[in-house]
């Protein structure tokens, strides 16, 4: 088993897990120093191309991201999210995670799903593609995203579709917007450490969209934390230079070049 992969297992009850997305080469190589996983996420369809649903990224511009992602992340473990469409069946999704793998040099990919991509999963880890799970709000195929886990029916099949996936093999499991006490019993009853997107402090580790954490997106999303408002700082920036620009102080001689 890849090595980091077996550090992020071994952290289970020890110690929490930080993730976050990345979907750039500059911003990846600032988390890389702070994070244990990095996920290219489809969210940047939403968040970079104002898609209306993940539905609409294909594996090309995720390909895209993940080769400048690559080259920002030296320590974290490398996670690329495939996108709807591309793993209906086992063969079509192991011909796409091994074409992802050999372009992009991720350490393991991500599927949305429970029950239904069991035997997909499978054949991934059969083939030696490591797999993270990602069950609750599936973006890419729900209609409505409100959190899961208010019906017992709909807890009982979601606990059931964690340790299926485990047994599957899945080293992992993000949990979106599952409700507070499943997300706890979800995490206890597994080996593998569940990585939550507002799911609670209950799961092993937690994932955030980096563009919501630092105030770039306009999400209002009830689990996001902004932890700084980047808006605000570039804002600044560019009306100084525009300013400077406009009062012919910038550049200056030291920005120039002289025979
Ligand atoms: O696409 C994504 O960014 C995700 C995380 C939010 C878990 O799936």
């Amino acid at each position: 088993m890849n090595k980091k992969i077996r550090k992020i297992i071994n952290k289970k009850n020890k110690s929490k897990i930080v993730c976050l997305t990345a979907y750039s080469k500059n911003i990846a190589s600032i988390l890389d120093k702070h994070c244990d996983l990095i996920l290219v996420g489809d969210s940047l369809g939403s968040v970079l191309y104002n898609y209306k649903s993940t539905k609409e990224v294909t594996l090309q511009i995720m390909i895209n991201h993940s080769k400048s992602v690559r080259l920002g992340v030296k320590k974290s473990l490398m996670v690329f999210d495939m996108p709807y469409n591309t793993y209906n069946n086992p063969s079509e999704a192991l011909k796409n995670a091994r074409l992802v793998m050999k372009d992009t040099k991720c350490d393991a990919v991500k599927l949305e799903g429970g029950k239904k991509i069991i035997p997909i999963v499978k054949h991934l880890v059969k083939n030696k593609i490591p797999v993270m799970g990602h069950v609750g709000i599936l973006p890419q195929t729900d209609k409505k995203f409100s959190f899961k886990g208010k019906k017992q029916k709909e807890s009982n099949r979601i606990l059931n579709d964690t340790k299926l996936l485990e047994n599957a093999g899945v080293f992992s499991i993000v949990l979106e917007c599952i409700e507070i006490k499943l997300s706890k019993k979800i995490t206890e009853q597994l080996r593998i450490p569940t990585i939550g997107i507002g799911s609670s402090v209950n799961c092993d580790g937690q994932v955030l969209v980096i563009d919501d954490l630092i105030g770039l997106s306009q999400s209002k999303y009830k689990f996001v934390k902004k932890y700084v408002n980047i808006n605000r700082v570039i804002e600044g920036a560019v009306k100084k230079y525009k300013l400077e620009v406009l009062k012919k102080h910038f550049p200056k001689a030291k920005h120039s070049f002289r025979n």
